[in-house]
C-alpha cells in the first residue's frame, strides 16, 4: 500500500489546526502510521527542501519551517499521495479549490499550513528523512475493509 509524508506546518500549529487538519485525513478513511512533534534543524529542512534550493522563495521557506514546531506524519492507503495532494489544494490559496485545507484556511502562499509529498520518490526520501522505521507502525486498520 503507498505511503505519504505530511507535515503540519508551523502556522498549523500555532494556530490549533492540529486536529482538524488529522480528522480530514482520518475521515477520508487513510491511515495514519507514524506521527511527531518536532522542532526542525535548518540542516534536516535544507535536506527536505533541497530541490527548491536556488528558487526566489527558498530562504523564506526555510526560515519559515525552522520557526516552531511542526507535526509530522506518514499516512497510508491506496493512492494516498494523489488523495492527500487532493484534499490539501493548491500552494497558493487563491488558486486552492473550495473545500480544500488551504482554500478553507490559509491566504498566502507562504504559510500554507500543511506539505504533502509530491511523488512516491519523494514520499520514500522524505519519510527517511523524518522517520525512522522502527518508528512506522504497521496495525489492521478495519476500515479499510469499508472503503
Ligand atoms: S515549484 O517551484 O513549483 O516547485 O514550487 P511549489 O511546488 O509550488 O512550492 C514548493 C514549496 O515552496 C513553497 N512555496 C513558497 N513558500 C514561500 N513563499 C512562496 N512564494 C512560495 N512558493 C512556494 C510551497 O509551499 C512548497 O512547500 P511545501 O512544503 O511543499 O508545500
Amino acid at each position: 500500500m503507498e505511503r505519504t509524508f505530511l507535515m503540519v506546518k508551523p502556522d498549523g500549529v500555532q494556530r490549533g489546526l492540529i486536529g482538524e487538519i488529522v480528522g480530514r485525513f482520518e475521515r477520508k478513511g487513510l491511515q495514519l502510521v507514524a506521527s511527531k512533534l518536532m522542532q526542525i534543524s535548518r540542516e534536516t529542512a535544507e535536506l527536505h527542501y533541497a530541490e527548491h534550493h536556488g528558487k526566489p522563495f527558498y530562504e523564506r521557506l526555510i526560515t519559515f519551517i525552522t520557526s516552531g514546531p511542526v507535526f509530522a506524519m506518514v499516512w497510508q492507503g491506496d493512492n494516498v499521495i494523489a488523495l492527500t495532494r487532493a484534499l490539501i489544494g493548491k500552494t497558493d490559496a487563491l488558486e486552492a479549490l473550495p473545500g480544500t485545507i488551504r482554500s478553507d484556511y490559509a491566504i498566502h502562499t507562504n504559510f500554507n499550513l500543511i506539505h504533502g509529498s509530491d511523488s512516491a520518490a519523494n514520499a520514500e526520501r522524505e519519510i527517511g528523512i523524518f522517520f525512522e522505521s522502527d518508528q512506522i507502525i504497521t496495525y489492521e486498520h478495519t476500515i479499510q475493509r469499508w472503503i
